[in-house]
């Protein structure tokens, strides 16, 4: 892979430690203030991506490239967000990839958008209704922010409504109610595409595999994601003490044709 220059108006994820990171617009004649003294963009233009920086007091950052997970820990919220964890195998489950078109509901703080639209870029489009006008503004500029604006289609609309796309590859919901968006899903849904819900409560998945099963879907699964991180230093590497204990419960089927009998 070849090495990236950081250019004017590209993002760099400012590396401190674990706990202290910046993701900053980098802007000529402009300085960033930390708690560890200030860094003159400048002094980044034209570094490679990795490089260490100074502040004026001496303190050394790394001027690292951000990546997806970057983009969504340091989106504006507005809503709770879809976490990498389960963003991943959103992904995976959904069989999606460049090229992929996708119904999306609800969009929120957009970042599950912003990881949708990362992976079926640049042919592909995520279309993501919301029925909150307010939100699809802060998603408007995580999106834009993450460079991945013109793949979306930001929709102000209730898809419990009904869907306006037709042979989508996969509809992706994380919303309160997904069990009544199944029907319209089915319609929308290209012949042997597939469905992922992601729901905090037992309750929604329940309803929601219910609805599936009604609607002629099959292969009809749903999992739980923990993810336990590690401290890792001879002699005392173990799992964190806290965790992220829980975030939701992800349902996967696939569209199939209605039984014969
Ligand atoms: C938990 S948030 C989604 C967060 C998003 N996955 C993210 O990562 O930022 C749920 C969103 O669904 C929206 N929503 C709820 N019901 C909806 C509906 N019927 N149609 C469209 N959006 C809906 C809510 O307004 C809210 O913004």
């Amino acid at each position: 892979m070849s090495t990236q220059k950081i250019r004017e108006g590209d993002y760099v994820l400012l590396y401190l430690s674990r706990r202290k990171t910046y993701l900053v617009k980098v802007e000529k004649g402009k300085t960033f203030h930390t708690h560890k003294g200030f860094i003159k963009f400048d002094d980044i233009i034209g570094k490679e991506y990795g490089a260490r920086v100074s502040s004026n007091i001496g303190i050394e950052f790394a001027a690292l490239k951000p990546l997806l997970r970057d983009y969504i820990f340091k989106s504006t919220r507005k809503t709770q967000i879809t976490y990498p964890k389960d963003v991943a195998l959103i992904v995976m489950f959904s069989g999606i990839g460049p090229g992929s078109s996708i119904v999306e509901a609800g969009t929120g703080t957009g970042a599950l958008t912003t990881a949708l639209t990362h992976y079926v870029k640049p042919d592909g489009r995520v279309y993501s209704y919301e029925i909150r006008e307010e939100f699809l503004e802060t998603a408007k500029k995580n999106l834009r922010r993450a460079g991945l604006i013109d793949f979306v289609v930001l929709k102000n609309k209730d898809v419990t409504v009904g869907i306006d796309e037709n042979d989508v590859d996969a509809v992706i919901l994380d919303l309160a109610t997904p069990w009544l968006v199944v029907p319209h899903a089915y319609t929308a849904l290209k012949p042997c595409g597939t469905i992922v819900s992601f729901s905090p409560t037992m309750d929604q998945i329940v309803k929601t595999v219910e609805a599936l099963k009604d609607n002629s879907f099959v292969d009809i699964e749903t999992v739980e994601c923990l993810m336990r991180g590690m401290q890792t230093e001879r002699g005392r590497t173990r799992p964190h003490t806290l965790m992220t204990g829980h975030t939701g419960y992800i349902t996967f089927a696939r569209k199939a044709t209605k039984p014969k009998a």
